[in-house]
């Protein structure tokens, strides 16, 4: 399947725009600001899913397509792959679509697990029920 064939995958979970401060020397964004914004949106997702704080603990898979500028408005969504006793494996997919005049661009994508933890940061287990939804 080609790129221009693809499609957003999940649950559209966080939208924001690049801004200035978020660039390097290049007038790219940074990498980093785009996997936090990952971060961010997979644990919205996580925490929703799992009725309760979660962190992250391992980011695996990750590709950059294409650079963003500032100006685009990246689109976050996220698909839980895997729900394990505490934790939520999780594809999360950033789009760019800068305006209604070019199609949306995939920027990256990368699979995140999320731990279920409790208020002391200690792994709480996912409730039985919440697996079979
Ligand atoms: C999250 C934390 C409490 C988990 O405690 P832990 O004793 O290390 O947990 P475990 O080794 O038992 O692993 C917990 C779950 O994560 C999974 N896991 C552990 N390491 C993993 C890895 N590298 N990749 C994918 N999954 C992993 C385990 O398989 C387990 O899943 P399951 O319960 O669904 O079977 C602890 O690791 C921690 O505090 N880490 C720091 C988190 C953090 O600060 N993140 C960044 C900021 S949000």
């Amino acid at each position: 399947m080609s790129e221009i064939d693809l499609k957003p995958e999940g649950t559209l979970s966080l939208q924001t725009i690049a801004m200035p401060a978020d660039t390097n020397w290049s007038g790219d964004v940074f990498g980093g600001w785009i996997v936090s914004q990952m971060d961010l949106a997979g644990a919205i997702h996580a925490e929703r899913f799992s009725k309760g704080r979660c962190a992250t603990i391992a980011i695996n898979q990750m590709a950059f397509l294409v650079p963003v500028k500032v100006g685009d408005v990246i689109s976050c969504y996220t698909k839980i792959l895997k729900v394990g006793n505490t934790s939520i494996q999780m594809q999360i997919e950033v789009w760019d679509s800068h305006d209604d005049s070019r199609l949306a661009k995939r920027v990256t994508a990368g699979v995140f697990t999320f731990v279920a933890v409790d208020r002391e940061g200690n792994k709480r287990q996912i409730p039985e029920e919440l697996k079979h939804m």
